[in-house]
């Protein structure tokens, strides 16, 4: 019987790990992780991340052969695979600060396995690494592990997405595997793909060599976030020459060799992993000495910064250049709907570029608490490259110009400004004549994410702006400068 350990319970880790428990019910596999409220949350009814479908899946599996433990040394020393897939943030200080991955929390977890195991082990690399890392952990656990214990080490990259994470692992577009072309390489390949062959089909598996497989993760999100990007530039040209974004997109989508998916202009992407992995992806091309490549994808990020910018300076020049003192409801504050993440959500920057206009904002998202909203703003930024730098707010600034609102109309209550900037279903359908009824006139839309009606909304009274949607006169008549 094969034993899997996964070290890192998080939004990676925990729900991938449930699914394999799910499809392998004669594997047992235990999530540990260092941080005991976070092993607690995947032990109690309430789990540490909100993803639909998952708690069916947990519920299905727990007490059975899925585990949650934060006995770290104890299941790595019983497991044949070991899954790391714990945090790789980017650097923000010393060497690659801002750009470079932070892989503290890597070789911690390497250090560790060549600490306690006693029989062999295939270690296998599930967070999103730079390219070579595997070398260097192969090194760490040659050089640290203990006598006659052999590794092996597999890059097995996961491109789940948020919010479909259960519908992305139950049905994967692939799973790939890389590892060394060597015959205990192979073997372990072989090993791990009997795995995931109990429920994907054979032609999905791809098995690559090492740095194919950890290049192919990083490439693969540059590529998606490139896509937004393209998109959202595209969105702007379309304010300034009356086109309507939608109208593009649909268009350019339907030849069959761009494909209609992951064109929805936005205010702009967040999440952990774009603009983390871009960012690596610059910093290693730099390192081999390819600063045309790096500069090629550092535009991705600088499109989405400007994005963010050009949102918020549409908001202030809209309302008569100054939205000091002003009420501004923001709706939705994930970096995406169905999740309650919030890492590198464009709310941030947003909410950040209202507060340093001295906008009173009042935050609405179902699935985010106010602690957390309270938290992300407070958070000072690792200034790279950023168009304008905004020092955080101290407490009582917080007090004064941020609330948090239990539902859409709290948040609109008195206010000037709407702005909608997570796709959440249920913005799809409020009533908005009921909060143009409770705002103060003239009352303002900005939908970052197209989730409004322009033309209902317009006919209740407000003046709407719609990411790459022709402009109103009104708009028009106040342009924004970035
Ligand atoms: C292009 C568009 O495809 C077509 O829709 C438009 O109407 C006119 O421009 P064309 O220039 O005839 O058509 O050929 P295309 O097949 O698009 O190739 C353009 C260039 O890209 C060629 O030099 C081709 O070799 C190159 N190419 C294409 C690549 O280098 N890699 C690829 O994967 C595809
Ligand atoms: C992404 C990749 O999709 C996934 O394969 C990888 O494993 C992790 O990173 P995730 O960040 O969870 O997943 O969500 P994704 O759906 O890719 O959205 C990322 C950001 O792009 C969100 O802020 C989303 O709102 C935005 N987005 C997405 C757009 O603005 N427009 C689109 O058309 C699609
Ligand atoms: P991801 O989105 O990639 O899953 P998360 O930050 O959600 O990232 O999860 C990473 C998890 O890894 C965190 O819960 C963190 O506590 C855990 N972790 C980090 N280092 C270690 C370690 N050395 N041993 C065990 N768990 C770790």
């Amino acid at each position: 019987m094969v034993k899997i350990c996964c070290i890192g319970a998080g939004y990676v880790g925990g729900p991938t790990m449930a699914v394999i428990a799910l499809k392998c019910p004669e594997i047992e596999v235990v999530v540990v992780d260092i941080s005991e409220p976070r092993i607690a949350g995947w032990n109690s009814e309430r789990l540490p991340i909100y993803e639909p479908g998952l708690d069916d899946v947990v519920r299905q599996c727990r007490g059975r052969n899925l585990s949650f433990s934060t006995d770290v040394h104890r299941h790595v020393a019983d497991a044949d695979i070991v899954f790391v897939s714990v945090n790789t943030p980017t650097k923000t200080c010393g060497l690659g600060a801002g750009k470079a991955a932070d892989l503290t929390y890597w070789e911690s977890a390497a250090r560790m396995i060549a600490d306690v195991s006693l029989s062999d082990k295939i270690v296998v690399e599930k967070s999103t690494v730079p390219v070579k890392t595997a070398e260097a952990i192969e090194k760490i656990l040659a050089h640290n592990g203990r006598r006659g214990v052999r590794y092996q080490i597999l890059s097995n990259p996961e491109f789940l997405a948020e919010g479909t994470a259960v519908r992305d692992l139950l049905s994967p577009d692939r799973v790939l595997i890389g590892g060394r072309e060597t015959p205990e390489g192979r073997a372990a390949v072989a090993a791990l793909r009997d795995v995931y062959a109990r429920w994907v089909p054979g032609d999905r598996i791809i098995t690559t060599n090492l740095w194919s497989a950890e290049l192919s993760k990083l490439a693969a999100n540059a590529f998606l976030a490139q896509r937004i990007s393209s998109v959202n530039a595209i969105s702007a040209l379309c304010e300034a020459t009356g086109a309507d974004v939608a109208e593009v997109a649909h268009s350019v989508g339907k030849d069959a060799r761009i494909g209609p998916r992951f064109l929805a202009a936005s205010v702009g992407f967040g999440g952990s992993c774009f603009q983390k992995d871009i960012l690596n992806l610059v910093y290693i091309c730099e390192c081999y000495g390819l600063p045309e490549v790096a500069g090629y994808w550092r535009e991705v990020i600088r499109i989405n910064d400007y994005q963010k910018c050009r949102f918020v300076n549409r908001v202030v020049s809209s309302m008569f250049n100054t939205v000091a003192g002003k009420k501004v409801a923001v709706l939705g504050f994930a970096f995406k709907k169905d999740t309650g993440d919030t890492r590198e959500t464009p709310a941030i920057d947003v909410c950040n570029g209202l507060l340093g206009d001295k906008a009173v904002v009042s935050i609405y998202d179902p699935q985010v608490t106010g602690e957390q909203v309270a938290r992300d703003l407070a958070m000072k930024k690792f200034d790279w490259d950023h168009p304008r730098h905004l020092q955080p707010l101290s407490a009582t600034e917080m007090a004064k110009q941020v609330a948090v609102a239990a539902d859409a109309y709290e948040a609109a209550r008195d206010a000037h400004a709407v702005c909608i900037l997570t796709e959440w279903d249920e913005f799809r359908s409020l009533d908005y004549k009921r909060m143009f009824d409770a705002m103060h006139k003239p009352a303002f839309i900005f939908d970052g994410r197209n989730v409004v009606d322009v033309a209902k909304l317009r006919e209740i009274g407000f003046v709407v702006y719609s990411i790459g949607k022709p402009l109103d006169d009104w708009l028009k008549d106040m342009p924004a400068v970035a």
